[in-house]
């Protein structure tokens, strides 16, 4: 109860900007809070004037636009212009920008999944693709996921394309490519379910170990963050230390909380709290540098497409509404 009060005083005594997510991640000594999007929404005008307010969104990443298929959907043909209307949106407002994503099993165009191409080939592929697209975009990347989903839930390498025909060789000469295209750009692998320890959380940070050692450039763990309101695992900030034992940046590149809809009062007062405990986990990691969410409003979440019976994952509901979880971000930025 005093404590419920404390903070809202407080809140009402700070400038209005600090209590917004991007302004209380950076109070908090993160680099920022942000989210994914699609440039296709940018014609919903009350969804653009907040994707422009910077003090929610200090960084943005194209949910959809600079995936293969959506960049080298033939061969050698690349294309970018609805990348760069991200970039251009990031660029107008200040905005950082995380790269997503050079090398993952979906969305793969079928000339690279069934090419039936030998390791030399495909390796010379994946180089080509990733020196290209991360190249178009050197200089304006804060990062890049330069490869998305490596493993297992059991923690052994997905048997994806690039896996059979390479091994784990793909991942590295993936590395080595960007780390050329743009020597600057910190370099990430992705993936969910590493939020807690476990054996893919064990698999992320012994494939890590292995690349630094053999000095292939990679610079940050990107632990997803597809969550389900009541079972956000309780080791995220143990598990984020040992992550940062590598010496390794670490964001939270894809926040959302899913329930089981409709959702009612209890629902969004409990994740209210899950989104407290991640937030929290990521603010007492000094490692842990960001905070991305997988869009920012219900209207736009890929969750009832995929988990037809969820959603409702967002701290935005899909009338553009602020839910408990925007004020859970917010209370575990500030630190109560
Ligand atoms: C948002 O920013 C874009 C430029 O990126 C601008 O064209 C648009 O008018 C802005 N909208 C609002 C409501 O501020
Ligand atoms: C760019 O986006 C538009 C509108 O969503 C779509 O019709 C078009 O196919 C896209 N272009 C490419 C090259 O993917
Ligand atoms: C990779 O190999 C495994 C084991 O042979 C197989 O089950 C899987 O379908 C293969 N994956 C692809 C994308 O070809």
């Amino acid at each position: 109860m005093a404590k419920g009060l404390g903070l809202t005083v407080l809140l009402a005594l700070l400038p209005a900007a600090l209590g917004q997510l991007n302004t209380a991640a950076r109070v908090a000594g993160k680099k920022y809070f942000g989210t994914a999007t699609n440039e296709f929404q940018f014609s919903d005008a009350p969804y653009l004037a907040e994707l422009n307010n910077t003090q929610d969104f200090g960084q943005l990443t194209p949910a959809n636009a600079m995936k293969w298929e959506l960049t080298e959907l033939v061969q050698g043909q690349f294309t970018f212009e609805n990348a760069s209307l991200v970039v251009e949106q990031a660029r107008n407002h200040g905005q950082l920008l995380r790269g997503h994503t050079c090398v993952w099993h979906t969305q793969l165009p079928s000339w690279v999944s069934t090419g039936g191409f030998d390791k030399k080939t495909l390796l010379s592929v994946v180089d080509k693709h990733c020196s290209t697209v991360v190249g178009h975009f050197k200089g304006q990347m804060y990062s890049w996921d330069v490869v998305n989903e490596p493993f297992n839930e059991d923690g052994t390498f997905r048997e994806t394309v690039f896996y059979n025909t390479t091994g784990t060789d793909y991942i590295e000469s993936a590395l080595r490519a960007a780390h050329h295209a743009d020597p600057q750009t910190k370099l990430y692998i992705n993936d969910y379910n590493i939020d807690g320890t476990g054996p893919k959380s064990d698999a992320m940070y012994n494939l890590v170990k292995s690349l630094k050692k053999k000095g292939v450039p990679i610079h940050g763990i990107g632990v997803q963050g597809h969550l389900v309101v009541g079972t956000v695992p309780t080791t995220i900030e143990e598990n984020f230390r040992k992550f940062a034992s590598l010496g390794v940046e670490i964001a939270i590149t894809e926040l959302d909380i899913r329930m089981e809809t409709p959702a009612t009062e209890a629902l969004l007062a409990q994740q209210k709290e899950d989104y407290k405990t991640v937030i929290s986990a990521c603010k007492n990691v000094p490692a842990c540098i960001g905070v991305t969410v997988w869009d920012w409003t219900d209207k736009y979440s890929w969750i009832p497409g995929v988990f037809p019976t969820e959603g409702a994952a967002l701290p935005w509901d899909e009338n553009l509404e602020k839910k408990p979880a925007y004020y859970g971000t917010l209370e575990a930025f500030l630190g109560h």
